[in-house]
């Protein structure tokens, strides 16, 4: 039984490293990113080509259990009560090895997971489900993370996830390009940037909550491999990043709002460039950005970012959303609208909660 001579020290060992080890729960939030992570250098670690800052928000939690079983085969996950199956069910499985090698172990896990915030949309439910998942299963197979550990972890699931680890404003570091790749892994995590006191908020108008066609990891692969417009890109991107430290830093957000915008307008001229194209962007994206336009023209600072989906998110004061939520509806009176401000990091649930 070679297995099992294998396996013995290891359990000894995952029972003394954390007394709570063989389960344990998490919550975390999506992140919106401001200036947008689009295209990998290394697509088995996870490494972006550019650095990246998002905002944490204060809705659509996700929460996820992870309990050990040691007499399972598989692992299994569920989402919202229904099996993974497919591509989803192997992200996860592929995640919980690595957690497993770091571990030493070779339990197998039952995962339940909720979203609030509907999935595979634009809404960034990878970035809440593996900041979620990295959190528990660190916990369940006793692995003593910090936060910038559990950032780095949570990136080899979804990299938009390394961010929703921390809480408010988050910037991804991409890390040195040459370095070699362990050195590269330890260098691209997540880390909270300084902002002076204001108080922004996100309206989110959700023009459409279904599933994209491609997903936004085949979508941001395509455009770095055909489109012409990804390396100008990318090189702009650069300065967008510093522009927006220094914008946050002094709490502008008419100057945070503008290299937001052309931020993520910049991207999807990327994927529209792609060949073939890859195009999010719906007619009901585009009311409501001319609605974004209609507002600043009134008088009103507003200022829109997209993902990979059609929804719309509108970077305004807190004091000003009510008005930006009702330009919002009266130009796609079938959205769903939603009110976000900075949210906190994601965090192990306790003993009695779960
Ligand atoms: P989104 O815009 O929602 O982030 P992506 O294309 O980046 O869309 O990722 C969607 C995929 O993320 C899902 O198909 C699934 O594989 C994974 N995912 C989403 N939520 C969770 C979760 N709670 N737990 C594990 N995986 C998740
Ligand atoms: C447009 O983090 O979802 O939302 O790392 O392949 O899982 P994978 O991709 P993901 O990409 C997010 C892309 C984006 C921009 C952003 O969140 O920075
Ligand atoms: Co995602």
């Amino acid at each position: 039984m070679r297995v099992d001579q294998r396996t013995a020290p290891v359990r000894n060992h995952e029972r003394s490293t954390a007394a709570t080890a063989g389960r344990a729960a998490a919550v975390a939030h999506p992140n919106i990113a401001l200036i947008k992570y689009w295209g990998k250098r290394d697509e088995h670690l996870v490494l972006p080509r550019t650095d990246s800052l998002s905002m944490t928000l204060d809705l659509f939690p996700t929460t996820t259990r992870v309990v050990l079983d040691p007499a399972a085969e598989q692992d299994t996950v569920t989402l919202n009560g229904l099996p993974l199956t497919g591509e989803a069910q192997r992200r996860v499985a592929a995640f919980l090895d690595l957690v497993r090698r770091r571990a030493g172990s070779s339990r197998r896990a039952v995962v339940h997971t909720e979203n609030t915030v509907p999935t595979g949309a634009g809404l960034a439910s990878s970035a809440s489900g593996f900041a979620a998942l990295a959190v528990a299963a660190a916990a369940a197979y006793g692995l003593g993370l910090d936060a910038t550990a559990l950032s780095r972890l949570a990136r080899r699931g979804s990299g938009s996830a390394a961010r929703s680890l921390f809480g408010g404003f988050v910037q991804w570091h991409a890390g040195p390009s040459s370095a070699p790749p362990t050195e590269a892994d330890l260098a691209s995590y997540a880390e909270p940037v300084p902002v002076a006191a204001f108080e922004p908020a996100l309206v989110i108008a959700v023009v459409n909550a279904g599933p994209k066609a491609v997903s936004s990891r085949a979508a941001m692969r395509r455009t770095v491999d055909t489109s012409p417009l990804y390396q100008p890109w990318a090189r702009s991107s650069e300065r967008d990043l510093a522009e927006m430290r220094a914008a946050l830093r002094r709490g502008d957000l008419d100057a945070a709002g503008e290299i937001a915008e052309r931020n993520a307008l910049g991207m999807h001229a990327t994927m529209l460039a792609a060949r073939p194209a890859v195009r999010y962007l719906a007619p009901a994206t585009l009311t409501v950005l001319d609605a974004v336009i209609g507002l600043r023209q009134e008088g009103v600072p507003a200022y829109a970012t997209m993902d990979a989906g059609p929804n719309v998110k509108v970077l305004c004061h807190r004091t000003d959303a009510g008005r930006v939520a009702d330009a919002v509806r009266g130009a796609a009176p079938d959205a769903a609208v939603h009110t976000a401000g900075p949210g906190t990091g994601a965090r192990l649930l306790d003993e009695a909660r779960r």
